[in-house]
Parts: structure tokens; C-alpha cells; sequence
């Protein structure tokens, strides 16, 4: 039976040949999300490998680009392994890099935030920053720290222990305060049902409507008797509330209001990047890798973000979702002097842009208000 080695989580499954490797995977015990159930459309399932001749690669609904392949990438919903093979999670200039809980971090040269000595009937503890507490009894043998992450869509906590180094219990959930947010197109129908799209699920629709030509460049939904649609989409140009709409499922529109959302947030964001760019005099051709971080960003597809034109076409291929790395980045805050003077020094050397300030950004905001990938 042929291996399937997983080099920075050092373990490895044995399976059958002709297993899909994604199977492999969550038989060595590792957990990777595949959102699209391995149609191979969402590409969240991405994997380097050692070898493409181990696999055999199966049809796609969204092919990875011919230059990752190149370089192993992989859909590991979409291949087969026939051979011995050895898969990497992060890409080959990160070998620093492996997936901690829920976000990607780094490995922990451990040196906790504080310390403890027994100094008879008491602990003294010796905090980082030069503090100092009392706890009662000899409490050397217990040292625990806890990460929170309160994000604007999740809540994450982490128990650590600090003398392992080892992530003892973790929780998560929806931040209660998103639930409007999550269901950005919630409309509730006659029989109270109620139905709706995600965020990260409407970036893509409209991704797509713009790809196909429902939605034009300028944010506009395209009339039903002047477009050359497939009439799958044709029929379903629909009227909400007496407005043009998309219909998505029998009690789901996709209005004119919930699309100019989409614009104002993706172009806040695209103008943005650009105001950064420029003030640092950096072309985005120029980017080698950009990390999208957190738990929303996590469940958006690459090619949505080109289509809508939230990010520069030029990046394409260059995107890694390295998930919850807030609370990742807090574990390693917890236990590794070297990231937390690491962060010192880069809190000191980062500068902060104030859009408001910037005398382009209303200029750049309203320019990338349209959709499209030319921008
Ligand atoms: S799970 Fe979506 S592409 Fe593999």
C-alpha cells in the first residue's frame, strides 16, 4: 500500500491505491476543510506534493492554474495516490510555517509569558513585562495560560499549557452579534422559513454573476429582455419588492441594494490595499505572497475575490488562507519570547495609514466601486 507522508505535521497514513488523497489525509488524522464536498471547485482543498508521478489527477470543475501544478500543487479531493508521496501544507519559502489549531503560525522556541518559584507556603509568578503575582501553595507544577480571540464573525478561546506547550482544550463559535452579518441576504417568506446566503457565500455569487454577465462592471443587473444568458440565469432575473433582482433559491433574492454592498465593502478594501501600496512606493506586481487571515476570509474563493475585483489580478496564484491566525498568533504570544520581540520590533517599524487622511483615497474608492478583473 502505498504512504502518504505529511511532513510538517510528521505523521502518515498508509491507504489502498487509488485512495483520493483528501482521504489520506483525514486518515493520518489531520484536518482540512473541503467546503465544496471534493467537487473541486472551491480549491480550499489545495495541497503541495513531493510528487505529482504518485497521483493521479481527476477532472476539476476549477483546475488549479498550470504554473502550480508545475510546483505540486494539488486539489487533494481531485487525486488519487498510487504511490509513496510526501505532502507539504505550506508553500516551499515558508518552511517555518505549520497549521496551529485553527490558523497557521510557526514552530515555538517555548520561553512562556511568566514564570513561577516556589517560595514556601507561596508561588511568586513573574510575568514578562516585569510584574509579579502571588498564588497560594507550590503551584509550580501548573502553569496555564488562555488565548482569546473576539473577532467580528468568531469567538475563539484557547486553554494552553504553558510548561507543554500544548493547546489543552479550545472553543469557538459565531460571534452572537454577527448573526445578521452571516446572513447578509436573509428575506423571510409566508410559511416563516427563513433562508439566506453566508458572507463569504455572497462574495462568490456575485463573483460569478459578475463573471457571467448577470451583473455589469458598474454594479447593475442586466435586463432580462436586453442580455444573450444562458436561460438557466435568464430566468432567474427576477422582481423583489417591486426592484430588479437575482433569484438564488425559491425564497432567496440577490437585490440591487445587497450588490451595492458588496461594492462599497470590496472597494473600501481594494482602495485600501492601493493607498498602502502607494505610499510605499510598492507595485502589487511586486508581491510575492499575500496571507489572508481569519475565519471569514478563510471560506472566500480566490478567483470570487479577482472577479469582483477586490483584489489586483496581478496576485493571482499568490493568495494563502492561513484561517485563524489572531488566536494562532496569541498561542505563540503565550509561549515564545522570540515572536513576542518580533512583534515588538514590527509595532515599531510599522507605520499607520489614515485613509481618511490620504488625499487619493476618495479618489481611489470611487474608481474601484466597478466590478471586473481589468482594474
Ligand atoms: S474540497 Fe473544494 S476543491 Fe477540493
Amino acid at each position: 500500500m502505498p504512504v502518504v507522508k505529511f511532513a510538517l505535521e510528521n505523521k502518515e497514513a498508509a491507504v489502498e491505491k487509488g485512495t483520493l488523497l483528501v482521504h489520506a489525509v483525514r486518515a493520518a488524522g489531520i484536518w482540512l476543510e473541503t467546503p465544496c464536498s471534493g467537487t473541486g471547485c472551491c480549491g480550499k482543498c489545495k495541497v503541495q506534493v513531493s510528487s505529482l508521478s504518485a497521483l493521479e489527477l481527476l477532472p476539476a470543475s476549477r483546475p488549479l492554474a498550470e504554473n502550480e501544478q508545475q510546483v505540486g500543487w494539488v486539489l487533494a479531493c481531485r487525486a488519487q495516490v498510487y504511490q509513496n508521496v510526501t505532502v507539504y501544507y505550506s508553500k516551499a519559502q515558508d518552511v517555518s510555517l505549520h497549521i496551529v489549531g485553527d490558523g497557521m503560525s510557526r514552530k515555538v522556541t517555548r520561553h512562556p509569558a511568566f514564570d513561577k518559584k516556589s517560595c514556601g507556603a507561596k508561588t511568586q509568578v513573574l510575568y514578562a513585562d516585569g510584574s509579579s503575582g502571588l498564588e497560594d501553595g507550590d503551584t509550580t507544577a501548573d502553569a496555564y495560560g488562555a488565548v482569546i480571540d473576539i473577532g467580528t464573525t468568531t469567538l475563539a478561546a484557547a486553554l494552553v499549557d504553558c510548561l507543554t506547550g500544548k493547546e489543552v482544550a479550545s472553543v469557538s463559535a459565531l460571534n452572537p452579534q454577527c448573526a445578521y452579518a452571516q446572513d447578509v441576504v436573509r428575506r423571510i417568506v409566508g410559511d416563516g422559513k427563513a433562508v439566506g446566503i453566508c458572507g463569504s457565500g455572497l462574495i462568490d455569487l456575485v463573483g460569478e454573476l459578475v463573471r457571467t454577465g448577470v451583473i455589469e462592471t458598474s454594479g447593475r443587473l442586466i435586463k432580462p429582455d436586453m442580455c444573450h444568458l444562458p436561460e438557466t440565469l435568464r430566468s432567474r432575473l427576477a422582481v423583489y419588492n417591486g426592484k430588479p433582482a437575482f433569484q438564488v433559491a425559491p425564497d432567496v433574492y440577490l437585490t440591487q441594494m445587497d450588490i451595492r454592498q458588496v461594492q462599497l465593502a470590496k472597494s473600501a478594501i481594494r482602495a485600501g490595499i492601493d493607498a498602502m501600496l502607494m505610499r510605499t512606493k510598492i507595485s502589487a506586481c511586486d508581491l510575492d505572497r499575500v496571507y489572508i487571515a481569519g475565519s471569514f476570509g478563510f471560506h472566500l474563493r480566490e478567483e470570487s475575490l479577482f472577479h469582483i475585483g477586490m483584489l489586483p489580478q496581478t496576485l493571482a496564484g499568490k493568495l494563502t488562507f492561513v484561517g485563524n491566525t489572531s488566536k494562532s498568533g496569541g498561542v505563540l504570544l503565550l509561549l515564545d519570547q522570540t515572536s513576542r520581540e518580533d512583534v515588538k520590533h514590527l509595532v515599531s517599524k510599522i507605520p499607520c495609514i489614515e485613509l481618511a487622511d490620504d488625499a487619493n483615497f476618495e479618489k481611489m474608492f470611487v474608481q474601484h466601486m466597478k466590478f471586473g478583473m481589468g482594474q
